[in-house]
Formats: structure tokens, C-alpha cells, sequence
């Protein structure tokens, strides 16, 4: 994979470099509620505008459906990247038409342009390779080169992820080569014992990676939403919980196969229930009980885990020498519900192991709770991008940089 320095190297004064990032950042409304995404690429923005490029960033955000959609409007990114830099960045209104050619046709030597999402072109994302080619012709014809740096969508066979970089010559951006040599430790040559922590809401999501740690790992520690089905699978009741019924086979395997394995699976000891789900705009109080994890009520919920299964998990993680973590224990958006994901954040800063958190809701949480992001190993900008790395999957967006 050639990296961005390559290009330096070679000088890119007066080209037009287009910049694959992921700008999916949390909005409420149009303001942008955590910019870590946005501040993670721009060490790339940044080297390539000071070498006298014309740079062309393009992301999608949220899931428009192929067509406008001001909701999904990448504007507040733009603005944002604006700020950070001190510098005025043009926006293009749309992704391959009028605005964004003249937009870019108007770029001096130095300056920044943000395209509209991606994803309000249906060629983006469609299934058909033809239509992504036509898409990606079109965003070619805007740039003379390709620097990857999206991180967060490189598992996304998408036309500007995947078709556009074998339109033009290509790099890796700081962003991806560094995320890249982070999770390398945890596949090639990780340090025992090697802890992973899984939350978040839905088991089918993760069972890829559930089956890849069991070669991996030593330990799995299991909250969020996804805990209640393998609470289920070991026969106690959840109440109203979250629950995956159809993915209790494919839990009871895993949970067999780790005992074969000696690989140790941790699940909760005790949850906070409530029979409603928290209000999380106006974050009214929720009065939520504890209650032991195998005595839910039939009438109740389970939104966090409980203060046993803190301590518990501190302690599973405080001989770590690697720890992943991926997923929220809880609904950590209502403080009601936040205490268990702070426990595991703090347990990440209190052990010396080399902690790598994995993107998305998690990621957020951590600044969103306050957490210095710094004191972490790695904090990932991929969510799904990070997780399938780990199951060993050939990543689109890495394959087509490395070609
Ligand atoms: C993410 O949030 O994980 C990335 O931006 C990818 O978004 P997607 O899941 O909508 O493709």
C-alpha cells in the first residue's frame, strides 16, 4: 500500500487529490454533537492543502436513500472542517454535478473543497457494478489523484471506496495506515492475556468476530443490549429485554466452543432494569433497579449492567496486557444507564495493557462521557470497519489501495 508520504514525496502542488474520509459523524439537527471523525482526517487534509494541492473531501453520512436528502447534508462537516483548520473550505451542493465541478474547477493551489454526501448518488452504493462504475467515472473526472482515508467505510464496497481508486493512482492517508498498524497488533502478534470487551445492541452483528476471538483471545466480556440473549441461551428469563431469539444456536455454540477452547466468556452478574425505556432528550431521571442478571422481571428491561458485574469486569481487565473493546454496556446517552460503559472506559485507563477501542457508538461514548481520548491506546474511527478487520476479512477499501 503506498502512503501518503509517497505522494509528498513526489509533490503534489497543483493537483487535484480527492479525499476519501468518513465525516459520518453524530448530528442533532445540524449540529455536530462529537467531531471525532472529522479531526481524525485532518492531519491528511492538512499535509496535502500545505503542499499546495487542490483537495476535493468526499464522505457519506447516515443512510439517505440515493438521492437529497438535507438531513444527511455533509454542509455542518464542512463548516466544521473549516474551523478546525482556520481556513475557508468551499462546499459543493451536490456530489458530481454543476456545483461540485465548478467548486473544484475554482480550487487555488492550497485550498480545500467538501463535496455533498456520496451517498445521495444511488451509483454510491448499488449493488451492480456497472451503475458504481459510472459513478466512479464521474468522480474521477474531478480528481488526478486518490488518497484513502475513510477509515470508517473501508469495508463498504462502494463506488468511492472500492471502483474509484483503480480510476486513479492511489495512497493511504495517515488516518488509514495508522489504523491499519493498530489492529495489525491485535491480529499478527498480540500480548497475553488478550481481553475483549463486546457491547452494544445486537448479537447478529458481532457473531463474526465472536467466532474470529475464540481463536483469539483469552477472555470475552459481554454487556449492551446483545447480553440478555446470551442470558437467555444459558436459560434464565430477560424480561422485556433486547433478545435475538434466533441467534441463540449460533450463542450456545460459541459459549461451547470457548469452554473447549479454555477461552474464558464473562456475562453480566447483575443489570439495572426499568420497565421503560429512558427518555434521552430530555434525560429525565428513569429510577432504574438492580436486579441479579438470572432475575429479571417479566415486565422489566434491562438497560445497563449493574454495580457486581463493574467491579467484575475492572477486574478481568486489570491483568490485560491487550484489551479491545468494542460496543456500550448500556444506554450510556441516558446517565442513568452510563455508569457500566464509564467502568469500562476507566478500567481501559487503569490497566497498563495496550487498549484499543473500536470505533462507532463506543468511540463516542468516550468522548461523550468525558474520557481524555489520549490516555487510550487507539481509539478507532470504525465501528463495523474495525470488527471486520479482526474477523480477517479482506476489507474493499483496503484491497482496492493496496492494488
Ligand atoms: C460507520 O459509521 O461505521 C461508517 O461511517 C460506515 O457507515 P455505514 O455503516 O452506514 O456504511
Amino acid at each position: 500500500m503506498k502512503t501518503i508520504d509517497e505522494l509528498l514525496a513526489d509533490g503534489v502542488a497543483g493537483k487535484r487529490v480527492f479525499v476519501r474520509a468518513d465525516l459520518n459523524v453524530p448530528l442533532d439537527g445540524t449540529t455536530i454533537t462529537d467531531d471525532g471523525r472529522i479531526r481524525a482526517v485532518l492531519p491528511t487534509v492538512k499535509a496535502l492543502a500545505e503542499a499546495g494541492a487542490r483537495v476535493v473531501v468526499a464522505s457519506h453520512l447516515g443512510r439517505p436513500k440515493g438521492a437529497p436528502d438535507p438531513a444527511f447534508s455533509l454542509a455542518p462537516a464542512a463548516t466544521r472542517i473549516g474551523e478546525l483548520l482556520d481556513t475557508d473550505v468551499r462546499f459543493a451542493t451536490d456530489t458530481v454535478g454543476d456545483s461540485a465541478k465548478a467548486t473544484v474547477a475554482a480550487l487555488t493551489d492550497g485550498q480545500v473543497a467538501v463535496i455533498e454526501n456520496l451517498r445521495f448518488n444511488a451509483g454510491e452504493t448499488a449493488k451492480d457494478d456497472a451503475e458504481r462504475g459510472v459513478f466512479a467515472d464521474q468522480l474521477a473526472a474531478l480528481a488526478d489523484v486518490y488518497v484513502g482515508d475513510g477509515f470508517g467505510a473501508v469495508h463498504r464496497r462502494h463506488a468511492s471506496v472500492f471502483d474509484l481508486p483503480a480510476r486513479l493512482p492511489h495512497y493511504a492517508g495517515y488516518l488509514i495506515a495508522n489504523e491499519v498498524g493498530v489492529l495489525k497488533k491485535l491480529t499478527d502478534d498480540v500480548r497475553r492475556p488478550y481481553a475483549v470487551v463486546l457491547g452494544g445492541a445486537k448479537v447478529s452483528d458481532k457473531l463474526g468476530v465472536i467466532d474470529h476471538l475464540l481463536e483469539k483471545a483469552d477472555r470475552i466480556l459481554i454487556g449492551g443490549g446483545m447480553a440478555y440473549t446470551f442470558l437467555k441461551a444459558q436459560g434464565h428469563e430477560v424480561g422485556i429485554s433486547l433478545l435475538q431469539e434466533d441467534q441463540i444456536p449460533a450463542v450456545l455454540g460459541y459459549l461451547k466452543r470457548a469452554e473447549e477452547k479454555g477461552v474464558e466468556f464473562v456475562l453480566p452478574v447483575d443489570v439495572l432494569v426499568s420497565t421503560e425505556f429512558p427518555d434521552l432528550k430530555t434525560k429525565a431521571p428513569a429510577h432504574p433497579t438492580t436486579v441479579a442478571a438470572d432475575a429479571i422481571p417479566a415486565d422489566q428491561e434491562g438497560l445497563d449492567i449493574g454495580p457486581e458485574t463493574r467491579k467484575l469486569y475492572a477486574a478481568k481487565l486489570a491483568d490485560a496486557a491487550t484489551v479491545f473493546w468494542n460496543g456500550p454496556m448500556g444506554v450510556f446517552e441516558h446517565p442513568d444507564y452510563a455508569e457500566g460503559t464509564k467502568a469500562v472506559a476507566q478500567a481501559l485507563l487503569d490497566s497498563s495493557a495496550f487498549t484499543v477501542v473500536g470505533g462507532g457508538d463506543s468511540a463516542a461514548a468516550v468522548r461523550i462521557l468525558g474520557f481524555d481520548e489520549n490516555a487510550f491506546g487507539h481509539i478507532s474511527t470504525g465501528g463495523g470497519a474495525s470488527l471486520e478487520y479482526l474477523e480477517g476479512k479482506t476489507l474493499p477499501g483496503l484491497a482496492a489501495l493496496e492494488n
